[in-house]
């Protein structure tokens, strides 16, 4: 393949003929013997991987074990080798995590430093949230968090303050420069997998070790990164991150928001991309169910020719979606008027987890009655789906407790769920319409936050 030019710990890097799906850990620790990066789980749960990448968007920490070496293209990677000054001095949260005992077996540890190391250069002070995508079994996460809250008083020390990024050729033909570009290209390569984040993608090579023949990658694609305000809404193309995504909607939004909050860890959201949610089509995908609720319109491009549609109606059956060959996500448009949003997520895990049920509501009311009803669920069906029954049920009729009790029937007219790991199909319904409980309960003013216990 053609070359791929970024920084690795300061040092110019430049690539020929890697295979275009070659994980930088495998790279990292194969090829340049940097095996402080450690690999846990190989798919994006643990974090011991995680690196610190710079790009025009600032710092991240991401996982190193589901980033394909394109992806790094024009940017600049620090390993944890990277984390110590030229002269060996350490770097202030190295430092607290020694001070405060925030390392026992220590095969965890670099990858926290890392995550600790990007945190600190950002400001961040959300230590938990920061911390949520690396996993340790041992020292437990009192001290490490001491550490980071230690940490947060120092200054950034200039190696990590000011980092440059990386200019060489495009790594094209893998990497359309603009949406016209990809297209173009894809028209002609309708069989080609796209790959923007690779938090889904990276799994098929790493887990299910699916050959991908031929690849695109979005990252070069920056008009498909922009967010920007439209009449009644903010149009967000397909390739804006999760991270920038809740940043963009944190005021406007602010019930999405805590839902992104809970979308995986740090390291993916940072990746992952909402084009890449939208059109994996899982059916437990967290923002489509809270998008639909909203009533997104999503925007699919095929060559010159693009059509817009109601985002429920992208989603046709299970992991099936209306899009023709060679068509491509090109963006979503959230309406901003949606102040009675509610998104609910329910995983077994609070922190990185997948849903088992996500419920979103969204009911207009008019005087004392529910003049509008918008619901949908991820979890419960074999696409997000909206529940149309119980929308009906709700629509025209009183807001009081007993129309809420007479509508909990219509959920199993809406919804088969079924039984997996996550949770029984008993279990799901019961949730669904607990979930609607809760609703009335959180609008009518009534405390439901489940972090809150209170005697
Ligand atoms: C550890 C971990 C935790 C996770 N937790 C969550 C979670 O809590 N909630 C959740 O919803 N998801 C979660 N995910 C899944 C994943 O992060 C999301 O689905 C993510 O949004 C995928 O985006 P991406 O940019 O990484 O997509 P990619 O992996 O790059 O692509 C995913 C699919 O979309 C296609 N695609 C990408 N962009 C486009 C486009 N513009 N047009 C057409 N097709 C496109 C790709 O070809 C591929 O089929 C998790 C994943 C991991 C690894
Ligand atoms: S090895 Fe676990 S997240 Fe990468
Ligand atoms: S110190 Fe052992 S896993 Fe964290």
């Amino acid at each position: 393949m053609n070359d791929i030019a970024f920084l690795l710990n300061g040092a110019p890097v430049q690539l020929s003929g890697e295979s275009p799906t070659r994980t930088l850990l495998d790279w990292l620790r194969e090829s340049k013997g940097l095996t402080g990066t450690k690999e846990g789980c190989n798919e994006g749960d643990c974090g011991a991987c995680s690196v610190m990448v710079t790009d025009d968007h600032g710092s991240h920490a991401l996982n190193s074990c589901i980033l394909f070496l394109p992806q790094l293209h024009g940017k600049s990677v620090r390993t944890v080798e990277g984390m110590s000054g030229p002269k060996g001095e350490m770097h202030p949260v190295q430092q607290a995590m020694v001070d405060l005992h925030g390392s026992q077996c220590g095969f965890c540890t670099p990858g926290f430093i890392v995550s600790m190391a990007v945190a600190h250069k950002n400001g961040a002070r959300d230590h938990d949230d920061q911390l949520a995508g690396n996993l340790c079994r041992c020292t437990g996460y009192a001290p490490i968090v001491r550490a980071a809250k230690a940490a947060a008083a120092k200054p950034v020390p200039e190696w990590i303050s000011d980092i440059p990024t990386a200019t060489g050729k495009t790594a094209a033909p893998y990497a359309p420069g603009s949406s016209d570009e990809l297209a173009a290209w894809y028209m002609a390569h309708p069989d080609a997998t796209l790959i923007a984040g690779a938090t889904d993608v990276g799994l098929w090579v790493t887990k299910e070790l699916r050959p991908l023949p031929e690849v695109a990658f979005l990252y070069a694609c920056k008009d498909l990164q922009q967010i920007e305000p439209v009449k009644g809404g903010l149009r967000v193309g397909a390739g804006v991150t999760i991270a920038s995504l809740r940043e963009a909607v944190a005021e406007r939004h602010p019930s999405l928001a805590e839902l992104l909050r809970r979308f995986a860890s740090e390291q993916v959201r940072g990746a992952a991309t909402i084009g890449g949610n939208i059109a994996n089509g899982s059916p437990i995908g967290d923002a489509p169910p809270a998008l639909i609720a909203m009533g997104a319109t999503l925007h699919l491009r095929q060559g010159d020719t693009r059509r817009d549609m109601p985002l429920e109606d992208f989603f046709l059956e299970y992991r099936k979606q209306d899009r023709k060959p060679g068509e491509f996500v090109e963006a979503v448009t959230i309406p901003d008027n949606v102040p009675g949003l509610a998104c609910y997520k329910l995983s077994k895990r609070f922190d990185q987890d997948i849903s088992a049920v996500c419920g979103c509501f969204n009911l207009t009311l008019s005087g004392s009655k529910i003049r509008s009803a918008r619901i949908a669920f991820g979890g419960m069906a074999g696409t997000p789906k909206r529940a149309t029954a119980v929308e009906a049920a709700l629509t025209g009729k009183e807001w009081a407790e007993t129309t809420i009790a007479a509508a909990l029937p219509a959920f199993a007219k809406d919804f088969t769920p079924m039984s997996d790991m996550r949770a029984s199909a008993d279990y799901r319904l019961r949730s669904a319409q607990n979930m609607l409980v809760r609703y009335f309960h959180e609008r009518s003013g009534v405390s439901v936050s489940v972090l809150e216990v209170s005697p």
